[in-house]
């Protein structure tokens, strides 16, 4: 079910600091910062020749990743994202293994403007784990 990875999100609490971490020394290609207010979410992309690394720090009030920059103050891994074909397909299949799908279970549009799911990280060995139709 599950396809290629698309990224790996990374709650940072200096979009700058991280930026010039993953341009200058380790040599990525780094996005210019984009604000997504309706995630709560500052973004920055770094495209690995094989899947994407984001950046992101919280925007505004409420944002989703407050209280994770808050537990882990020097950033740290958020999530990881997988691409599936059909993401409502995905979520019937994980429900019926009893699996548990954040929120009130229906796709949302994600930050790169496709349907994403989230699912709750005790299901999946600790990690939060996002789907996205590709
Ligand atoms: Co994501």
């Amino acid at each position: 079910m599950i396809g290629k990875l698309n990224h790996v999100a990374i709650v940072v609490p200096d979009l700058a600091a991280a930026s010039k971490v993953y341009r200058d020394t380790l040599g990525g290609d780094v996005s210019e910062p984009h604000t997504l207010p309706e995630h709560g979410v500052t973004t920055v992309f770094v495209n690995l020749p094989n899947t994407k690394i984001e950046l992101l720090h919280p925007y505004g009030d409420g944002s989703p990743i407050a209280k994770f920059l808050e537990n882990n103050p020097s950033g740290g891994m958020h999530h990881v994202c997988y691409e599936v074909d059909d993401i409502l397909a995905a979520r019937d299949k994980l429900q019926s293994e009893g699996a548990r799908v954040l929120g009130d279970g229906n796709p949302k549009i994600g930050a790169h403007g496709k349907p994403v799911l989230f699912l709750h990280p005790k299901d999946f060995c600790g990690t939060l784990v996002e789907l996205e139709q590709v």
